[in-house]
């Protein structure tokens, strides 16, 4: 799993990288690094977004995304940094069609596979159009505003899309995520799950299956990518720590869930709970109220743990993988703003309201 860099933040992982990178080798296993395999059929709504450009007839993916709209998957806007024109472009393509058909074109959206590929564009959804987030600023590598809208060309009426948390009941007043370090939440991707993620050393193996791994919610304090100012706003982003397991390239844009019923529910609870700062139970007024997404991952980090021996060559205590994430509920008006346009809801028979999770 991972995360384009910054250009700044790159020289700093690549130092990372090669100071972990004996590491790497022999003490852990490939995957996800560490996560567990999953398929689409316990997370029907995970999504691939492929992009066309580098093949035509087979369709890479480059990003994961979730189903939140019959007709619309969300991911993180940095996935389409092959056309950093449309970071410029605030969503206007007037006099510009030409481009935006370019973009539209190069991509597709893919559901229902457990592997990232090989994947035939022709059997993939075409993509009528993308919306990313106004103030998202690529350069700056922050997590903010990292929200990427994608209108499906067919409706997907065979899956339930994940519901998103509403923040419409969250006191102002309330505990925020800082305050629930504990907690933990889950995400979804395909990426990368090759060496290079976590050490320098590039393995061929261009396709990977959907993986699961748990992050803690943490205080932005405790991140070194958030030490500079401006990387993280916390009234806008997840800080995701956990240890020996990794999110690497390709795993941006997935979602970062909680899971409300099956075992660990109760602790998702609370995650979602101690956010609004409400006191009584969850009740989803929409169809799906299994997973509740709250956030979209952007960017990580890893690190090599302290090694109090003094030899950080031997990696013995492993790494640890920073991560942050555009916090769902800080976008819902923006989000339901341009989700309302999705034709598919009426076909459907559902309203926007049915999207987010609503806390009572
Ligand atoms: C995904 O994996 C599940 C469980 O092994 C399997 O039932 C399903 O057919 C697989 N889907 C595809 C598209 O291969
Ligand atoms: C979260 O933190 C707890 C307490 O330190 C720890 O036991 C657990 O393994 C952590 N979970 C993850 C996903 O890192």
């Amino acid at each position: 799993m991972f995360v384009v860099e910054p250009p700044s933040s790159c020289v700093l992982l690549m130092a990372i990288l090669v100071a972990l990178a004996s590491a790497a080798r022999g003490t852990r296993e490939l995957g996800i690094y560490g996560g567990d395999r999953a398929t689409t059929e316990d997370y029907p709504f995970a999504a691939i977004l492929c992009s066309r450009m580098y093949s035509g007839d087979w369709c890479d993916a480059i990003c994961t995304a979730s189903l939140v709209s019959p007709g619309v998957v969300m991911t993180a806007a940095h996935c389409f940094n092959d056309f950093m024109g449309l970071f410029e472009l605030d969503n206007n393509f007037q006099g510009r069609e030409a481009y935006e058909r370019r973009v539209l074109s190069s991509y597709r959206v893919i559901f229902g596979e457990n592997a990232s590929g090989p994947h035939l564009t022709s059997k993939a959804v075409g993509v009528k159009k993308i919306v990313v987030a106004e103030p998202f600023s690529f350069e700056e590598g922050s997590s903010s505003w990292d929200v990427a809208l994608v209108f499906l060309e067919d409706c997907n009426d065979e899956v339930e899309p994940i519901q998103m948390l509403s923040t419409s009941s969250s006191a102002e007043s309330g505990p925020t995520w800082q305050q629930t370090p504990w907690s933990e939440v889950k995400i979804l991707g395909w990426g990368d799950s090759e060496d290079f993620c976590v050490s320098p050393y590039r393995m061929m193996d261009y396709h990977d299956p959907l993986q699961v791994m748990s992050y803690n919610v943490t205080s932005c304090d405790d991140l070194a990518w958030c030490e500079e100012e401006g990387n993280c706003d916390e009234q806008k982003a997840m800080c995701l720590v956990t240890t020996n397991v990794a999110s690497c390239g390709g795993d941006s844009g997935g979602p970062v869930f909680a899971e409300l019923s099956a075992a660990g529910g109760e602790e998702a609870l609370r995650v979602v709970e101690a956010f609004s700062g409400a006191a009584g139970g969850v009740s989803s007024r929409g169809r799906g109220g299994r997973f509740v997404q709250v956030g979209i991952l952007s960017g990580g980090e890893i690190l090599p743990l302290e090694n109090h021996a003094g030899d950080p060559g031997t990696g013995e205590e492993g790494f640890r993988d920073e991560a942050t994430a555009a916090l769902v509920p800080a976008y819902e008006d923006w989000l339901r703003k341009y989700i309302q346009t999705d034709e598919c809801l009426e076909k459907a028979g559902m309203t926007v309201d049915d999207l987010f999770l609503d806390l009572d």
